[in-house]
């Protein structure tokens, strides 16, 4: 695991767009894995603004996110699928019909849970996986508890994780959709490349979890020591709880410049 403290969120981003772009560069019809939440807004930012300048184009790319409300109707914006064309698709050249996320609207939700699995599997598997971590440690929405194995599945949304997004939800947690399809723990690990970015005091004790902590269904962030390939994009205050914060930094310092991510 490669960790990187940037001072400032926007410079962690641009670390993630960097490793995003030299994907693209080797492999132009890569496939994303893509979040939503607060985290990887600056990533998209970026990634629009090289796209803009033709620095990069994700025009041959595919993208799947990692999770879905159940229920919530198709107009919603806060829809994850809303959410990603309004926070990704619209800023990059990617084709809208290429991105795709589990059916929360779905009659039989077991089925298209497979249905998804099927689908990531078919398209080769996610080349690079862009993930956020939530404040109890959960990636994607697998909430503590959840097998480090899971594929992707209905999950019940924590009460803590309802009140942390009931930000987008004009502050209402009764708004929050009690449930959830979610890329399982076991999905996830197999992407060929993960990209965590978390910014923020409030992530510090998670961010601790899953780089120094012991792997533990607890916090469901740490089954990624368990992967060969995963960066850890830091700022400053999310990194303030690190036990060797000082090694990381003279590592990452002391990285030749021509090794990338
Ligand atoms: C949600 C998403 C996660 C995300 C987490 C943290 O629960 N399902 O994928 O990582 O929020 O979000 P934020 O980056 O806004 O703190």
């Amino acid at each position: 695991m490669e960790v990187v403290i940037s001072s400032t969120p926007d410079e962690a981003g641009k670390l993630a767009a960097d490793a995003i772009e030299e994907l693209i560069r080797r492999r132009p019809e890569a496939v994303l894995g893509v979040a939503t939440g607060s985290s990887p807004l600056l990533i998209y930012d970026e990634l629009g603004r090289r796209v803009a300048e033709d620095s990069v184009s994700l025009a041959k790319a595919r993208a799947f996110m990692l999770d879905e409300y159940v229920g919530l109707p198709e107009e919603h914006p806060q829809r994850y699928l809303s959410v990603i064309r309004d926070e990704f698709v619209d800023k990059v050249d990617v084709d809208p019909a290429q991105v795709s996320g589990p059916d929360g609207l779905a009659a039989d939700l077991a089925t298209a849970c497979e249905v998804y699995e099927r689908a990531i599997a078919e398209a080769g598997g996610i080349d690079l996986q862009i993930l956020g971590i939530g404040t109890d440690g959960h990636i994607a929405f697998n909430e503590p508890g959840s097998s480090l194995a899971s594929r992707t599945r209905i999950k019940t949304l924590t009460g803590q994780t309802r009140r942390d997004n009931a930000r987008f939800f004009g502050g209402n947690v009764d708004a929050v959709p009690r449930h959830c399809l979610t890329q399982g723990i076991g999905t996830i690990l197999e992407a060929r490349h993960i990209v965590l970015v978390a910014s923020g005091r409030r992530k510090a004790e998670a961010v601790h979890q899953l780089v120094e902590g012991p792997v533990s269904a607890m916090w469901p962030a740490t089954a990624l020591q368990l992967h060969p390939h995963v960066t850890v994009l830091l700022d400053t205050a999310a990194a303030s709880r690190l036990q060797l914060a000082s090694y990381y930094i003279e590592t990452f310092q002391g990285k030749p410049s021509w090794q990338g991510f």
